[in-house]
C-alpha cells in the first residue's frame, strides 16, 4: 500500500511539538521542497530563508511555530505571528504558513496544526487573516489553486474574502519588449536614478515612513541590507538631491519587486515607470530572472501597463473572526 493510500483510510497518529531550529533542515527537505510553494512565491524556500521567516522573523514566539510529527518524522508545520507594533492592526494575527507532507493531506494534520496555532495566537486577538503578514511574509493570501488549504481553513471556520494579486515578470522577456517613452527618457526629467549609497539609508526610510507607512520602511530594510542580493533604487531631484521615489527589490523575499512609491506632488510625470524599468535592468544585470511584484492589487493596471506580458496569480485573502 503506497504511504498516500495508507494516510487516506487510516487514522493518522501525530505529536505536535514547538518547532526547534534543527527541524528546519527536514521542513525544508521533507516538506517545503516537495510542495508546489515556489510557483506562487517566485523562489525557492531554502532552508536559510525559512528560518529567515520562522526564527529569525522578531514578530514569531517560540508558541507560533509548531511542528507535527508522526513516527520521529515532521510531517507539516505552522507558523503563526502577531506583529504588535503595526497601528490599528494588532487585533488581527496571521498564519503565516501551514503546510503538511502530501501523505498527511485528507488527514486531521493540517486541522490540528491550524488549531493549535489559532490557540497560540488567540489570548490577544480578535481576528485572523491568512499569509499577508506584511512586512515579512511569503504569500499575500491562499492561491487559488490550493484548493487543500482552502478546505482546512473553511471547515475550521474561516471565511474567503477579496482577490489579492500578484504579477510575476520574465526580466529578459521584459527587456525585449521594453518601451520607455521619449517624455520618460531621464536625460529629459529633473531627476536622476541610482542605487541608494549606504549614506543615504536613513533618508530612504525616513522617506517611507513619512509619506507611506512604517510598515513600507520596514518591508524594504532588508533591501539596503549589506551582503543581501536586494537593493533599493531612488529617483532624486538633480538639482536639490532630493529624494522623489523609491523602489524595493529583494526586500521581502528573493526576487520580489517593491515596495515602491513616489512622492506624492509628483506622481503622473513617469518617475514610477521609471524606476520599475532601472529596477528591472538592474536585477536582470545582477543574474535574476523573475521579478515578482507581490499583492499588487488595484496597481495591476499600473505594472501591466508598462510590463504587459507579466502572468497573473490569484490569491484569496481567508480570514476568521474569533
Ligand atoms: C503607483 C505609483 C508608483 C505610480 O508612479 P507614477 O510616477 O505616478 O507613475 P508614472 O507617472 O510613471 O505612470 C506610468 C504610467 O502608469 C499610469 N498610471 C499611473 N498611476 C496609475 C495607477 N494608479 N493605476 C493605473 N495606471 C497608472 C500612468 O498613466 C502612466 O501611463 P502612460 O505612460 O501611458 O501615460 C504612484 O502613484 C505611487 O507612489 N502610488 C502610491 C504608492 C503605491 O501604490 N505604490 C505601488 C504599490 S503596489
Amino acid at each position: 500500500m503506497s504511504e498516500s493510500s495508507r494516510a487516506a483510510s487510516e487514522p493518522f497518529s501525530v505529536t505536535l511539538r514547538a518547532a526547534r531550529p534543527e527541524d528546519i533542515t527536514s521542513l525544508e527537505r521533507d516538506v517545503v521542497a516537495i510542495s508546489p510553494l515556489a510557483a506562487y512565491t517566485g523562489f525557492a524556500l531554502t532552508e536559510e530563508e525559512l528560518h529567515r521567516h520562522t526564527f529569525g522573523d522578531p514578530d514569531v514566539t517560540v508558541q507560533d511555530f509548531i511542528v507535527a510529527e508522526a513516527q520521529r518524522r515532521v510531517v507539516g508545520f505552522v507558523v503563526g505571528v502577531h506583529r504588535h507594533w503595526k497601528a490599528g492592526r494588532e487585533t488581527t494575527a496571521f498564519i503565516k504558513l501551514l503546510m503538511i507532507h502530501p501523505s498527511c493531506h485528507e488527514t486531521s494534520v493540517g486541522a490540528q496544526l491550524l488549531a493549535a496555532a489559532e490557540t497560540a495566537v488567540r489570548p490577544t486577538v480578535t481576528k485572523l487573516e491568512f499569509g499577508s503578514c506584511s512586512p515579512t511574509y511569503l504569500l499575500p493570501g491562499v492561491p487559488e489553486q490550493d484548493s487543500a488549504t482552502a478546505t482546512i481553513l473553511r471547515q475550521a471556520g474561516w471565511k474567503a474574502s477579496s482577490e489579492r494579486l500578484s504579477l510575476f515578470l520574465d526580466i529578459g522577456d521584459y527587456a525585449a519588449a521594453r518601451k520607455v517613452k521619449p517624455k520618460h527618457e531621464p536625460a529629459t526629467c529633473d531627476f536622476a536614478l541610482k542605487i541608494a549609497p549606504a549614506g543615504r539609508h536613513a533618508d530612504v526610510t525616513g522617506f517611507i515612513d513619512h509619506h507611506f507607512s512604517v510598515s513600507w520602511a520596514r518591508e524594504t530594510l532588508p533591501a539596503l541590507e549589506p551582503g543581501r542580493d536586494g537593493f533599493c533604487a531612488i529617483a532624486v531631484c538633480r538639482e536639490s538631491d532630493d529624494i522623489l521615489g523609491f523602489a524595493a527589490v529583494g526586500a521581502s523575499n528573493p526576487g520580489w519587486f517593491g515596495p515602491m512609491g513616489i512622492h506624492p506632488q509628483r506622481r503622473g510625470e513617469g518617475i514610477g515607470r521609471q524606476l520599475f524599468d532601472y529596477s528591472a535592468r538592474i536585477a536582470g544585470q545582477r543574474g535574476m530572472r523573475t521579478m515578482v511584484l507581490s499583492w499588487v492589487n488595484d496597481k495591476a493596471s499600473f505594472y501591466s501597463g508598462i510590463a504587459p506580458r507579466c502572468r497573473l496569480q490569484t490569491f484569496r485573502k481567508w480570514v476568521k473572526i474569533l
